[in-house]
């Protein structure tokens, strides 16, 4: 993360958003420009149905092919060159939590030091370590030793109560802080390092999707903003949940838009590329009534098994109140059954929500540190790359000291 600060290459200020999904491949060309990041190339290549299962690489060389597709269109659009790279990563084996300690000082009126900070820091990281990293074993059979952290970051930091940016220097009873986690197989990281380095990328920073995407709104400038975020693609659906405007949590589950594609294929007997263009023809209000019926009819079942999955994932955040916002992005969420469903009272009823939730798609705009100047970046499938560079810009920005701390630590539990 130390190298990202500095954009550190010979171009300096340009970076690579890439979002290797299980549908398609999005790269972003971006150059940083003051603390804006300002698409300049776009490209988006569909992989092969046999190189992607549920968010993870399963053909490297398929994978890396498509991804040199959609780079050179973007650096043709961009008319540049890139070095440097953040890469996505998703699926239903990333798992990120946000775990807080709180800590008692012994002596309240002495002011927080360097070396006491310091201690608090390693201390959570050490107990998020051991923790999320035997539940993601537990949960996906991988021995411990085969999980590996994707990355960390400061949620917050509270003295007795109080938000602060910079705990040195404060008196007080109580420190409080709140680091994520995401964890990922190392099978599953070690692919996308090694996409990188066969596409010739110096790989910057590698993000938990869902992590970013819930970012991409700017939580640092609103501390009360609790929402849900559902990123549904073609392979898996990655949810994150924000409450007083820290990411507390991630999950996925793989269950995508090619679900239903799958579907249709199957029962009406219809290629994959068929189907697939049947479902957007209907997603769209293309089809006569009586095809229409019958698409609506096929997809039932599998929207209802969805819902159930995101009933079950947000179980896990259901100690506390539910957000009542429900934000959606992903190319799998356009269909129009998603957004219907997810309005439905009777999950809802399951769920300790204060009150229905509104359900609204994100737009690009509310991206807030990326500008798009190819005005290509228009759907909900756009979100994540973009969700992806607006990341590298705030990773790109001046590190506190807690953060600076976070990084030895990780380096050091990295070793
Ligand atoms: N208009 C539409 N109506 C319905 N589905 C759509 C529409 N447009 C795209 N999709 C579906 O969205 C999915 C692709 O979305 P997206 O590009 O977000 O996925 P991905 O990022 O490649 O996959 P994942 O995030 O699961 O790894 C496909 O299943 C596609 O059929
Ligand atoms: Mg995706």
């Amino acid at each position: 993360m130390a190298l990202f600060r500095l954009f550190n290459s010979k171009k300096a200020n340009l970076a690579l958003a890439l979002d290797i999904g299980t549908e398609f491949v999005k790269a972003l060309v971006f150059r940083l420009e003051g603390e804006k990041g300002y698409v300049m190339g776009v490209g988006r290549k569909r992989q092969r149905l046999s190189d992607m299962q549920g968010g993870m690489v399963t053909d490297i060389q398929g994978v890396i092919k498509t991804c040199e597709e959609a780079i050179l269109e973007a650096s043709q659009e961009a008319s540049q060159e890139v070095e440097q790279t953040i890469v996505g990563i998703a699926g239903e084996l990333v798992k990120g939590s946000t775990t807080t300690v709180r800590y008692r000082r012994d002596n309240p009126k002495e002011k927080i030091s360097f070396k006491e900070l310091k201690e608090i820091v390693e201390n959570v990281q050490e107990k998020a370590f051991g923790k999320i990293r035997s539940q993601l074993a537990w949960e996906t059979g991988y021995r411990e030793l085969d999980v590996r952290l994707v990355n960390a970051a400061i949620v917050d930091v509270k003295i007795d109560g109080f938000k602060v940016t910079n705990p040195l220097g404060f008196q007080g009873k109580e420190v409080e802080i709140g680091i994520f986690n995401a964890f990922a197989p190392i099978v599953h990281l070690g692919a996308l390092e090694t996409i990188a380095d066969e596409l010739g990328l110096d790989l910057l920073s590698i993000a938990a999707e869902p992590y970013a995407v819930a970012r991409s709104v700017g939580l640092e400038e609103k501390p009360d903003f609790a929402a849900i975020f559902i990123d549904m693609g073609g392979g898996t659906t990655d949810i994150a949940v924000v409450r007083n405007g820290g990411v507390e949590g991630t999950k996925m589950f793989a269950l995508g838009g090619r679900a239903f594609t799958r579907r249709i294929s199957e029962l009406l007997g219809l290629s994959f590329e068929e189907a697939e263009r049947l479902k957007i023809e209907y997603s769209r209000g293309r089809l006569d009534a009586e095809m229409r019926q019958k698409i609506a009819e096929i997809i039932a079942p599998d929207v209802e098994v969805w819902l159930s999955g995101v009933e079950l994932t947000l179980t896990d955040f259901a100690l506390d109140l539910l957000p009542s916002k429900i934000l959606l992005c992903g190319g799998g969420s356009e269909l129009p059954e998603i957004k219907k469903a997810l309005l439905g009272s009777e999950w809802v009823a399951r769920l300790p929500f204060a009150k229905p939730p509104s359900v609204r798609f994100l737009k690009p705009e509310e991206v807030v540190n990326i500008k798009d100047e190819t005005k290509k970046l228009k759907g909900p499938a756009d979100i994540t790359p973009m969700a992806l560079a607006n990341l590298a810009i705030d990773l790109a920005g001046e590190e506190t000291v807690v953060e600076g701390l976070l990084s030895k630590a990780v380096r050091a539990l990295r070793r």
